[in-house]
């Protein structure tokens, strides 16, 4: 039993392996928070809450001015009866009115998991939930929490309904999770970026006031990713509390972290609240998505163990979660638009040679889009590039022996097409307003089940075939003139979230109609990375910026999250088509495969000594695949603080080793460094199958390895440890 209530106290125990979640029932009608952290096996209420008469916080109770719900650390806050924090929800009535007040009512503790209809949610066997419920009787809202728990990667995931009982209510707060901490003791860590610059680092202290990390794009976004930390001030990558929310969920979202006047954190996430709302109709239950909760005290590490664990068994599908990912050649940095059939065979030929798998064909296939001005929507071959079709190509690389993998940005639409010709009303938009242009494209509206029904079938055409083995599923701006000529007006502000609804339902039939096919997002690069589309599609292109040295931070920041295994990583050309910039093929390959591999350059104008080059890294990379994508994975050099990067990976028997370490600029009178690996075992000898030295464990953990000084610019070197017996 992992959800326990203890009658006498009023307590409900949730248990992962390693944490402990309380919740209190106070006064026989508030939810309480107690504790979150690290298990406790025996709990008596030694930090139970403590109440005081505070000015200026006002009180449900006239008798009892201590209790007050501004001061209570609470599990799901509301407006207007007390609360001046950040509240979780708020709702209009039919009045007008934004009060409401909802108290406990009653609990339920399920085997199961109950399942979430056309959202994306995490699954898994025999997932406990606790479901309490909510009542506000007066304005005829239920409300439940929802808490399941995944005991083995120490994560609980959260979310939220409503359900209108007796009138009409507006939903114009909705969020799925809220902790209260009494403590401020944190530094809050999230991370940013721009296209080509996904995913940097932000760590900076809590002082006062509420920090806000967020998306209003219709897109989780490459801005600001749907995932907040809050870690230990002390807390490191190995040691401290920490904290995580991460949303399953690939729209605009919300997190927020409020230090209050007492110096206690609130720390909440969910849908934007901003521009977006839900009319719920009497009996009606809207459902929020899910966001995973995990704690940790092992610092950083421990957080990211948790959740690699915890994406590789429950978020993504199960026929994928052991699959090693084929090696793949794109086309897109090597021909960009400009290609004919017969450039693209003279690339899979010399792809096949030096022993890649898959052949993607990206953007640029279908008639007319020989530029990004023109054709989204018209998912037809182009004739005059590849007469014989589609089929025609993909049977042609099939013979070869390799895999064929295709690209569509099935969400778009192009002015220059014959669909918007046809369908102007299909576009997101605003009527009488001008539509604004985003790499000259506009958005499908996908709250309209027509528009979401076309993609379905003009997709399902090509993939019928049964000649497609791969999908890039790319998404390439973001969602203005947030309006649909098919909602009604009373409707519009549902406009975004619908087209996430219509999204899922569609990635979810075509997943399901299809599932051989290999689907990885892309949203011109990591512009989608989360937990909502993982569920369905099972990799991600992590970034348009394929420069090794820009690489290695942000897959980096992105290993916080997500294993390798995710993580789509090519090699390309010199000079970097992103930065300029010119860096060793060896390099390039170093960092590349830490995550699945890929190459994204025009192999035909390679020599030989490169050709010669590559075809190693791929031999080496098929010995190491399955350490590097199902083994685990530990960050020794951090590239946002220092001149270096490292990393290492540890098979699951501890066997076998990969150790990757970058220095990004030479440097004068440099110190010889030593890299100390971790995860291994300290009683086991290991050999490094280069040099035949053998060390121990303990040794390359606890004493390292000597690094060379080597005077060169964006050097880098990678071992291979194998146990010796
Ligand atoms: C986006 C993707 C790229 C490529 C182009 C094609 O930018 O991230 O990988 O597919 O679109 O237009």
């Amino acid at each position: 039993m992992n959800i326990v209530f203890e009658k006498e106290s009023q307590r409900f125990f949730i248990n992962t392996k390693n944490t402990t979640y309380i919740i209190e029932i106070v006064k026989n009608e508030f939810l309480a928070h107690l504790y979150w952290g690290k298990k406790i096996e025996n709990y008596f209420g030694s930090n139970k809450i403590m109440f005081r008469d505070r000015g200026f916080s006002p009180n449900i109770f006239k008798e009892d001015r201590t209790f007050s719900l501004d001061t209570l650390p609470q599990e799901y806050p509301q407006y207007g009866n007390g609360d001046f924090r950040p509240c979780a929800y708020h709702i209009i009535d039919k009045d007008n009115n934004t009060f409401s007040d909802l108290r406990y009512i009653s609990f339920e503790i399920l085997k199961e998991k109950p399942k979430l209809n056309g959202l994306p949610s995490s699954h898994g066997e025999k997932i406990e939930t606790l479901v309490l419920t909510l009542l506000d009787e007066i304005l005829g809202l239920e409300v439940k929490l929802y808490y399941s728990v995944f005991y083995d990667s120490d994560v609980i995931v959260r979310r939220t309904s409503f359900k209108a009982l007796k009138d009409e209510i507006i939903l114009d707060r909705m969020l799925s999770a809220n902790v209260d901490f009494r403590t401020d003791n944190f530094d809050l860590l999230s991370l940013y970026g721009a296209h080509n610059n996904d995913r940097n680092i932000d760590r900076r202290p809590l002082t006062s006031g509420t920090y806000v990390l967020e998306s209003t794009r219709g897109a989780s976004s490459m801005h600001q990713s749907p995932f907040i930390v809050l870690i230990d001030k002390e807390g490191t990558e190995n040691y401290g509390d920490v904290y995580a929310m991460q949303f399953i969920y690939s729209g605009s979202f919300y997190s927020a972290v409020h230090v209050d006047q007492y110096r206690n954190v609130r720390m909440q996430m969910g849908l934007q609240p901003f521009d977006n709302n839900w009319i719920l109709a009497k009996g009606e239950t809207f459902d929020t998505p899910e966001v995973v909760l995990a704690y940790s005290n092992s610092g950083l590490t421990g957080l990211s163990n948790q959740l690699h664990h915890f994406v590789r068994n429950h978020i993504i599908k199960e026929k994928w979660k052991n699959k090693a990912r084929p090696i793949l050649i794109n086309n897109w940095e090597a021909t960009y638009f400009n290609f004919t059939e017969e450039k693209l065979l003279a690339l899979a030929k010399e792809a096949k040679e030096i022993g890649i798998e898959l052949f993607v064909l990206d953007d640029g296939w279908f008639k007319n889009r020989n530029s990004d001005t023109s054709s989204l929507g018209d998912w037809e071959v182009d004739r005059n590039k590849l007469p014989n079709g589609i089929d025609g190509l993909a049977d042609k690389i099939h013979s070869m022996g390799l895999k064929f993998g295709i690209w569509f940005e099935p969400e778009m639409i192009n002015e220059d097409s014959e669909l918007y010709r046809s369908h102007p009303e299909y576009t997101i938009q605003i009527k009488n307003r001008n539509l604004i242009y985003g790499r000259g494209q506009f958005v499908l509206d996908l709250s309209n089940k027509e528009v979401c029904n076309f993609i379905i079938e003009s997709i399902s055409k090509i993939l019928d075939s049964q000649k497609i083995d791969y999908v890039k599923w790319d998404m390439n701006r973001h969602i203005t003139n947030a309006g649909s000529l098919f909602l009604n007006s009373k409707n519009q502000r549902e406009c975004t979230h619908r087209y996430m609804l219509g999204l899922y339902y569609i990635v979810e039939t075509l997943v399901e109609k299809y599932p051989d096919i290999l689907f990885e997002s892309c949203s011109s690069g990591g512009g989608r990375f989360d937990l909502g589309l993982l569920c369905y599609m099972p990799q991600t292109w992590a970034s348009d910026n394929t420069d090794a040295i820009c690489r290695s931070k942000i897959q980096y920041a992105t290993s916080l999250m997500y294993p390798s295994l995710v993580v789509g990583s090519h090699v390309s050309v010199c000079p970097n088509h992103q930065v300029g910039r010119i860096t060793p093929l060896e390099t390039r390959f170093n960092i590349a495969l830490c995550g699945n591999l890929g190459y994204e350059l025009d192999l035909t104008l390679l020599s030989n000594e490169e050709k010669s080059e590559i075809k190693n890294q791929i031999k080496f990379y098929k010995k190491v695949r399955d350490i590097v994508q199902f083994g685990d994975y530990y960050r020794l050099l951090n590239p946002f603080t220092t001149n270096e990067y490292a990393v290492n990976f540890v098979s699951k028997n501890k066997e076998e080793i990969i150790v990757v370490y970058l220095k990004v600029l030479s440097e004068p009178a440099a110190p010889f460094h030593i890299l100390k690996l971790k995860g291994l075992d300290e009683n086991s000898l290991y050999v490094d199958t280069v040099t035949n030295n053998v060390y121990s464990g303990a040794e390359l953990m606890y004493a390292g390895l000597s690094l060379e000084n080597v005077k060169q610019d964006f050097y880098s070197k990678k071992w291979y440890f194998k146990k010796f017996n």
